[in-house]
């Protein structure tokens, strides 16, 4: 592939032909040459310019700019055009046009207002990248297809005509009869019973505010299964005309999606969209905040679950803002190189500003690029030549993987069902945030695991310890891989709530942890959230350390049943259960599994670290304050360290032993500075 082919890390920029007069072409892609720009993203919002009446057909505008870019030995990502249908389309077939939930059609005038199952959209759609695909994929400069533009932004629900008619074929295609779907919809609850397939719709505004939560599980796999089929459809055109070693992409991690399915069906590889200015904005800013930009370091860590090396591509290289919306600084001195770095530390091998001039009209005005208006040489230019310049001395990490020996379990049907379940979504949310953040925080470096997407036990044997926070629905694959990684010797980690659920979402008449029960050998008589009178916290002695368990607590007991039996490692301390067991360690196989009763804060993912003997794996390597993430990339056996500072001030870091400084291209040990946003890469010697 001409991108993440290991051999290099490269800058690219996203560039609107369209907005700018043909006369500045060359000269800002002469710009872009000059300051370590070698690729450009084109066209995904540009459907019009290939086709501006129906079925007539101008390849001229993308011609006249790839001449330029071809002649230049410049290298373009096209995009299809399909985020925005042009007005002429919306207004003759009204129903390619996305609803809302009470049925009022979302109009032409901003962006993905169209939806995925419309078979007037499917065949327009179609057209169009057939027609882009078949002219311009064989131009020398076009390296990548990028599919539309962040599939499910903005909008991630779908209330057409034509999403319930596609609804109503993807539950006969999963149920086959009417009676099945009722069974796993549990419809003879408040008399919902179907007797026609006509009967079911998308949801629907429904007067208590509440519609049925399997039906709501089931749509939310619906969108994603349309959302993959609208993607694959345009991936399998584009491999009909792409030349070798041309890839095919998109952009942006959005939710009601399964972006695995969808990288494993459609993708070479998934791009992340990073803006950690956001952090920046006046309602975030407000609020106290030990992360802020370093939270971006969770989507990263999400991107890399889909592909472990991967691109960014739109990268903040200017201050936030629509006209409507999201204010937030000029990025300082030495962000842009910091946020860069972040996204390289994380496994990306190619990263694209977002964008090379700021528009001068339209609803992104104040959505700044590298350039301002004027499109004067500015200091963000002068740092993305810096950037360049760094890069060339750390070419070789191009490839590597991040390392990481926690990870933390998720899966699709969990992540839907906690955006309905109100119980699931309080402590998977209050979770995932405190392990991300004691991770980030303790320099321990992690990776996301999709348990739906593993096929084997064994890849997730890299793992010494895996979290996986609040399971509610558990599949007998998922028990299977699970039962597999602590039997051959993993420690497997979950907390409250687990294991309750089946795949349709309904609770299941077992014991509870259901089919977790026998891994973690524990039984679980009773539960309660955790009373508004005790702060949502009740306190755990483990060993002698105090830590709180959040949100919900599940009453333990080791399980009599288990074979090789379970301790109580931690009791409750507060409350009217205190005395009793919170915390259950099993041995299993040649492993372990713990049991927590309650949702994670971050003190408490820390001590579980601590523990578990996890925690700053790069300790005796280097020491460095609370503001530097830790991050890790290994190839070929050789390790390659960065250090990221997120805060304004300087700080120290403590080289225990010698390690080679890739920038200064020289052997380092002992104290040394990193300026305020300051970045370091050491290969490890
Ligand atoms: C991204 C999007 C870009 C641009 C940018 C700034 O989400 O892909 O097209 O809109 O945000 O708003």
């Amino acid at each position: 592939m001409k991108l993440l082919n290991g051999e290099s890390i490269t800058l690219g920029t996203c560039y609107y032909p369209e907005h700018w007069s043909g006369d500045l072409w060359e000269e800002d892609l002469t710009r872009m040459l000059a300051n370590g720009i070698k690729t450009v993203r084109i066209a995904e919002f540009a459907w019009n310019k290939i086709e501006p009446e129906e079925g007539v057909f101008d390849y001229s505008f993308f011609d006249r700019f790839l001449d330029l870019t071809d002649r230049m030995g410049m290298q373009v990502i096209f995009g299809t055009p399909t985020a925005t249908p042009p007005a002429w389309l919306t207004t003759k077939y009204p129903e390619v046009l996305n609803a809302r939930q009470d049925g009022v059609l979302y109009r032409h005038g901003a962006r993905r207002h169209y939806n995925y199952n419309s078979p007037v959209y499917q065949e327009l759609s179609r057209r169009i990248v057939e027609k882009a695909a078949a002219h311009y994929a064989g131009r020398k400069s076009v390296i990548g297809w990028q599919i539309d533009n962040e599939l499910n932004c903005e909008l991630s629900e779908f209330y057409s005509e034509s999403d319930t008619l596609a609804f109503r074929e993807f539950l006969k295609k999963k149920y086959d009869t009417l009676a099945q779907l009722n069974q796993a919809w549990g419809t003879v609850f408040w008399n919902q019973t179907y007797t026609a397939w006509e009967e079911i719709f998308v949801p629907r505004t429904t007067c208590s505010d509440s519609t049925n939560p399997h039906e709501v599980l089931d749509y939310l796999r619906f969108i994603s299964d349309s959302c993959c089929r609208f993607a694959k459809m345009q991936s399998d055109i584009l491999r009909k005309y792409i030349k070798p070693g041309d890839f095919v992409t998109t952009n942006g991690l959005f939710g009601n999606l399964d972006n695995h399915r969808m990288r494993e069906e459609s993708l070479d590889f998934i791009t992340y969209d990073s803006y950690p200015n956001f952090a920046y904005c006046l309602d975030a800013y407000q609020k106290e905040d030990r992360i802020r930009d370093r939270k971006w370091s969770r989507n990263l860590a999400e991107t890399r679950a889909v592909s472990p090396i991967f691109g960014i591509m739109e990268q903040q290289s200017g201050a936030n803002g629509w006209n409507t919306r999201m204010e937030a600084p000029t990025p300082e001195p030495g962000q842009l190189t910091l946020w860069t770095m972040q996204s390289i530390a994380h496994g990306s091998d190619y990263v694209s500003y977002f964008r090379w001039r700021t528009a001068t009209m339209g609803t992104e005005i104040y959505w700044h690029g590298i350039l301002d208006y004027s499109g004067r040489d500015n200091r963000r230019l002068a740092e993305v030549r810096s950037v360049h310049e760094k890069l060339q001395k750390m070419q070789q990490v191009s490839g590597a993987r991040y390392e990481a020996r926690v990870g933390i379990l998720k899966d699709y049907d969990n992540i839907f069902d906690a955006q309905l379940d109100v119980w699931h979504g309080r402590v998977e949310k209050a979770s995932q945030k405190a392990l991300f953040e004691a991770c980030q925080l303790t320099h321990t470096p992690f990776d996301y695991c999709y348990l739906d997407h593993v096929k084997d036990a064994s890849e997730l044997s890299g793992y010494q310890v895996l979290f996986y926070p609040h399971a509610t629905i558990m599949t007998r694959k998922g028990k299977a891989l699970l039962e597999d990684y602590v039997r051959n010797g993993g420690t497997l980690v979950v907390g409250c709530r687990s294991g309750y659920k089946d795949e349709h979402g309904q609770c299941v008449m077992d014991h509870l942890p259901g089919m977790l029960r026998e891994v973690t050998g524990t039984d679980i008589p009773e539960y309660t959230m955790i009373s508004p009178a005790e702060g949502g916290i009740v306190t755990v002695d483990w060993d002698g350390t105090a830590i709180d368990a959040a949100v919900f607590s599940d009453l333990l007991t080791p399980d009599q049943g288990a074979e090789t039996p379970a301790e109580t490692a931690g009791v409750y301390t507060s409350n009217y259960y205190a005395g009793t067991p919170a915390l259950i360690r099993h041995p299993y196989g040649k492993g372990q599994a713990w049991y927590f009763g309650g949702a994670f804060t971050e003190k408490t993912a820390e001590v579980f670290l601590e523990k578990l003997g996890v925690i700053a794996p790069y300790g005796e390597i280097l020491q460095a304050p609370e503001t530097c993430e830790i991050a890790v990339r290994e190839k070929d056996g050789v390790k390659y360290l960065f250090v990221l500072n997120y805060g304004k001030t300087p700080v120290e870091v403590t080289l225990k032993r010698q390690v080679k400084d890739l920038f200064d291209d020289k052997d380092v040990q002992g104290v040394q500075t990193l300026e305020g946003y300051g970045t370091k890469v050491y290969e490890i010697l």
